[in-house]
C-alpha cells in the first residue's frame, strides 16, 4: 500500500483482511513519501514492513530504489490510496493490471488532486469514489468499480470527502479482495469483475 496521507483507506484494508479468512493476500509492506503519514503508524501497530521514502532529486533513482523493495518483500499487488507522487510510466507499466488507485470522484470528472473541492465548487450534485487500474497518464487508468456520493446543500470540502472516504472504505477492500482472488478481467479499457461465489449464496 503506497499512501501519503492520514492512512483510513489502509485501516479500512486491513479490518477487511483480518475480518475475512478467505481475503486471498495481506499488506506486507507500507510506502510513504512522507515521514509523518499516518499509514506508517497503522503499518508500525500492525508489525507491517515499512518505507518512509521522501522522493528527492533523482527520480528516477528514487522509483528503481522503490522496484527493489517492492521485489525484495515479494509484493504482487500495488494499492495507492492518497499517495501524492506522480508514478513514471515505466513504473506503472511494470506494474501493469496489478497497480490500483482510489480516487474520490466519479472519473473521468475531477482528475488531479483537488477532486472533491473541485466537485463543490462546480455544483455537480452527485461525486463519488472511483477505484481504478493507473496508467501512466493521471486518473485515467481502466476503471474497476465506483460508487456515488450524492452533495449535500451546505457541505464543505471535509464533509463532503468523510463521506467519500466512507465509501471508499468499502469499495477499495471489494476491488483489492477481487484482484487478490483472480475475479478482475481487463480488456482494453473494459473491466469486469466477476462475482465473488461466497456472495451470491
Ligand atoms: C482518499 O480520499 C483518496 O481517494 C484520496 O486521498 C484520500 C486518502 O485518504 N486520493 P486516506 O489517507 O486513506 O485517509
Amino acid at each position: 500500500m503506497f499512501a501519503s496521507g492520514r492512512g483510513s483507506n489502509l485501516e479500512a484494508l486491513l479490518a477487511a483482511i483480518a475480518a475475512d479468512d478467505g481475503f486471498g493476500g495481506e499488506v506486507a509492506l507500507v510506502v510513504s513519501d512522507r515521514e509523518d503519514a499516518g499509514a506508517l503508524d497503522l503499518a508500525r501497530r500492525d508489525d507491517i514492513a515499512l518505507l518512509a521514502t521522501p522522493v528527492g532529486d533523482d527520480r528516477r533513482a528514487w522509483e528503481a530504489s522503490l522496484l527493489d523493495e517492492l521485489a525484495r518483500h515479494s509484493i504482487d499487488v500495488v494499492v495507492l490510496a492518497g499517495f501524492m507522487r506522480v508514478l513514471s510510466a515505466s513504473f506503472v507499466a511494470t506494474w501493469e493490471d496489478r497497480i490500483l488507485n482510489t480516487h474520490p470522484s466519479l472519473l473521468p470528472a475531477f482528475p488531479g488532486a483537488h477532486a472533491v473541492r473541485d466537485a463543490l465548487d462546480y455544483g455537480v450534485r452527485v461525486t463519488g469514489a472511483t477505484v481504478h487500474f493507473v496508467e501512466a497518464q493521471v486518473d485515467a487508468g481502466p476503471i474497476i468499480a465506483q460508487r456515488a456520493v450524492e452533495v449535500r446543500d451546505g457541505d464543505d470540502e471535509a464533509a463532503l470527502h468523510a463521506r467519500i472516504r466512507a465509501v471508499e472504505h468499502q469499495l477499495l477492500p471489494e476491488c483489492v479482495r477481487a484482484l487478490c482472488q483472480g475475479r478482475i478481467e481487463r480488456r482494453g479499457r473494459q473491466v469486469r469483475v466477476a462475482p465473488d461465489d461466497e456472495e451470491q449464496t
